[in-house]
């Protein structure tokens, strides 16, 4: 039986993906380093200094650590200026309503975000009513493609994973889901989310319907 649904927030709640990226291309434009949409890929669901690592990877740069703090903090002070414009209106088609039926079956709704960003961005949306849990990503040991986060998020709503479905769109997301032992919705492409127990391009594509049959015991 499905007892709760742990959602992702950037780019499964609202497209704050795509801000991501832009927010990346301008550090890495201003650094000189290349930096690409395939790339980008790659940062979905990855920290913060993680994902700086990964732009840098190839740069040829070696940088102290205080230097690689103060990039991620422009990238960051960059997202934050665009994330301060968010409004409910920024919910992805069919979010409202999915998250809204999900509630009336008495089904849990968790958070697991990587984004220290995630509970400014939920105020934002308006979206925080919605969930029972959220998950911290400040005191996590290990980021995703680890279950950790998906393991807090079930824990502090008190069900077992067996009984929950991960909702994501990134690669390393689906990986964390199916780890931790969960059925996992991916939100996008076959080609970087093809391990999903269920694919779709958009979260209109989900229904309370679709979800439960993933779960039947
Ligand atoms: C999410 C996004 C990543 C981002 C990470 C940390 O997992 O998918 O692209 O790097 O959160 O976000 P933050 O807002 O803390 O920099
Ligand atoms: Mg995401």
């Amino acid at each position: 039986r499905l007892e709760a649904v742990i959602f992702d927030l950037d780019g499964v709640i609202t497209d704050t993906a795509e801000y991501h990226y832009l927010a990346w291309l301008a550090l890495a434009d201003g650094l000189g380093v290349p930096f690409s949409r395939e790339k980008n890929e790659r940062l979905k669901g990855v920290s913060r200094m993680e994902s700086l690592d990964i732009v840098l990877e190839d740069s040829g740069l070696s940088l102290p650590e205080a230097e690689k703090q103060r990039l991620a903090e422009q990238k960051n002070d960059h997202y934050r200026e665009m994330i301060g414009r968010i409004t409910p209106e920024d919910l992805l088609p069919g979010i409202p309503e999915l998250l809204d039926s999900l509630r009336e079956r008495g089904i849990l709704l968790g958070l697991a975000s990587a984004s220290l960003n995630a509970p400014q961005i939920l105020e934002r949306l308006g979206a925080a009513r919605w969930f029972q849990a959220i998950a911290d990503p400040a005191g996590l040991r290990k980021g995703k493609p680890d279950p950790e986060i998906f393991l807090q998020a079930a824990e502090l709503l008190g069900v077992t994973p067996g009984h929950c479905i991960g909702v994501e769109d990134a690669a390393a997301g689906i990986a964390a889901i199916k780890a931790a032992g969960m059925k996992a919705v991916g939100i996008g492409s076959a080609a970087q989310l093809g391990t999903a127990d269920l694919l779709v391009p958009g979260p209109s594509g989900l229904s309370v319907e679709k979800l439960m049959e993933l779960i039947q015991l």
